[in-house]
């Protein structure tokens, strides 16, 4: 489908094309140099000890949750209104995840009050999911998690360059897990990273990563080891020097690129002030200390408005749009493992969200576009 204005666009360049032209000359793809680069610049933007670039974030939330030995009997809160990667990784351990419902329509991200709800005696980690970029609200989490002696797992999938209070989302907790997926802030077509300040956590999460060997293959090349050992029942959960090099391109464009995004989310606000539509964290994203890396533009249409005509009318007029997210507890799968949840905000949000464009390359007529598109799809009631 060739839209007018896509979902989501890469903001590539003759940069990104150098850089892997750099990586194949040097005659080594696998986990190396560039590798190390790109983990140590990650950490120093967000200034934690250890960032460990792996496969993509599923993987980096299932090593998360691995590191801190969640497992058989365990139970970990999550919330349903997130990419099913943020509870199916809690799976992969052998553990139950209970979910929690959101803030409310204003404010997609877990509750805290439904925290405490829904915690047992096996309850042993939270996994948050900063909706969008913007940020859940740590500091009454962290409370509750200490109280009750839990470790916080951040889904920060969306949040590259996002804060809250002056510190980056990803560091607030024990873990924080970064996707660089094609849609994402830093985009690497596959990607991911991992970071802690905790050393423990980056030393298991190192040796799980590939096979829970004591050497690499780069290692080797380097004439630091001749053979190694397995020490744990670890999986090949690497990234490849090549996605290693479009991340570090890609980081020095992050800043700009919120920026950017940010504008287009203000504009949105503004020019579609007077509509029907609802806008999530408008408010809280006014809040001091609080600053988004805007992944997405979700807006919630009005009661009368059926989505699905609502969004074919889109279509027809070249925009793509989409939906964040179908909840995870109302999948075939969930429900027949998960059979008794319900999360009435979650369900009600779900219903009526749409996801509209934004990427910081698009331009004022890919904008003026959506716009135009809006009161037509809006006009379209329920037939
Ligand atoms: C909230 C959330 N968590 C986890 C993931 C999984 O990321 P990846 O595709 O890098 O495995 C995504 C990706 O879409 C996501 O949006």
């Amino acid at each position: 489908m060739a839209w007018r204005v896509p979902l989501a666009d890469l903001d590539y360049g003759p940069e990104e094309n150098q850089a892997v032209l750099d990586v194949l000359n040097t005659r080594w793809l696998t986990m190396g140099a560039v590798t190390q680069e790109f983990e140590s610049q990650f950490a120093s933007l967000l200034g934690v000890k250890h960032a460990l670039a792996v496969s993509n974030a599923t993987v980096a939330l299932h090593l998360a949750c691995l590191s801190l030995g969640i497992g058989a009997g365990d139970e970990v809160i999550v919330p349903s209104l997130s990419f099913v990667a943020t509870s199916n990784a809690v799976l992969y351990t052998g553990a139950e995840v209970c979910f929690a419902d959101i803030i409310g329509p204003d404010e997609l991200t877990i509750s805290p009050e439904e925290i405490e709800r829904v915690i047992t005696p096996r309850t042993r980690a939270i996994i948050v999911m900063h909706y969008g970029g913007y940020p859940c609200h740590m500091a009454e989490i962290k409370e509750i998690a200490s109280h009750h002696g839990l470790d916080i797992i951040e889904d920060s999938a969306h949040a590259s360059g996002a804060s809250l209070d002056g510190r980056f989302l990803g560091v607030w907790g024990d873990v924080g897990c970064f996707s660089f997926f094609s849609n994402k802030n830093v985009s690497t077509g596959e990607g991911g990273m991992l970071v802690t300040d905790r050393d423990d956590l980056a030393a298991k999460v190192r040796l799980l990563r590939s096979h829970g060997m004591t050497s690499l293959t780069w290692d080797r090349h380097q004439g630091h080891a001749y053979t190694y050992d397995v020490v744990d029942l670890g999986y090949n959960y690497r990234i490849d020097e090549i996605r290693s090099a479009l991340g570090l391109i890609q980081l020095t464009k992050l800043d700009p690129n919120n920026a950017r995004r940010r504008i287009i989310t203000e504009d949105y606000w503004k020019a579609l002030q007077s509509s029907s539509l609802v806008f999530p964290f408008k408010d809280w994203s006014k809040k001091v200390g609080v600053s988004s890396s805007y992944h997405i533009f979700p807006v919630l249409l009005p009661d009368d408005i059926d989505r699905r005509v609502f969004m074919d009318s889109m279509r027809d007029d070249g925009v793509q749009t989409s939906i964040h997210y179908p909840p995870i507890h109302q999948f075939t799968y969930y429900r027949k493992r998960y059979p008794n949840v319900h999360l009435p905000f979650t369900e009600s949000v779900a219903s009526h969200e749409v996801t509209l464009p934004l990427y910081p390359t698009m331009d004022e007529a890919a904008f003026e576009t959506v716009i135009q598109a809006i009161p037509k799809a809006l006009s379209k009631q329920i037939s």
